[in-house]
């Protein structure tokens, strides 16, 4: 199972859109993947997710995204400049011994030029620190405003393109 980590919980994000423009890739493919977005998290979860025992709720999604996940994909806005904070705090959440020796690859989204490069970095910092195997070439998808019509969308040639060497890449990783 592979599963997309969306990895903000912000309404009508655009890193859901390449998330969802992904998992078509993927299932065309022939592969099993689910999407899960950080909008599914518990309301409170900005002062639930340090609990020890975790919350029911937040073992569930834990449970059914992560544990039966050999392959994560991992999409990140740039907020700021880096990752959102959220995302941060969905790791800070996790059991290390759930991440380790999984293969993660990643993808950045920007209104900006950067697609969020310097996040991605930033990130990999931490998932090589929790024993994760980071695949090599993040993809950075920058001007996303453009690429997305009234039907909430991806509908840039090139940027499919890119996301289906990027999952072929990963698949063979
Ligand atoms: C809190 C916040 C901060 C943002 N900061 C940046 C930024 O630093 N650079 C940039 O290019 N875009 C920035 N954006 C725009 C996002 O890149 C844009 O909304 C894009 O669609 C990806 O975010 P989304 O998945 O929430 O739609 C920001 C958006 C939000 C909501």
């Amino acid at each position: 199972m592979i599963t997309i980590i969306s990895g903000t919980n912000r309404q009508f994000s655009k890193t859901l859109i390449v998330s969802q423009a992904y998992e078509e890739i993927l299932k065309q493919s022939g592969n099993e993947c689910q999407i899960f977005s950080l909008l599914e998290l518990p309301v409170d979860f900005a002062f639930s997710y340090l609990s020890d025992p975790k919350t029911i709720e937040f073992d569930s999604l834990i449970n059914k995204y992560i544990r039966p996940s050999s392959k994560l994909i991992i999409i990140l806005p740039e907020y700021q400049g880096t990752f959102p904070g959220i995302f941060k705090l969905f790791l800070d959440g996790i059991n290390p011994i759930d991440l380790q020796h999984k293969k993660v690859a990643m993808v950045g989204v920007s209104d900006g030029r950067s697609g969020n490069l310097r996040g991605l970095d930033q990130i990999s910092n931490a998932l090589n620190y929790l024993s994760v195997s980071v695949y090599p070439y993040n993809l950075p998808i920058s001007g996303i405003k453009k690429m997305v019509n009234s039907e909430f969308k991806l509908v840039d040639e090139v940027t499919l393109k890119l996301l289906q060497k990027h999952a072929k890449g990963f698949l063979e990783f």
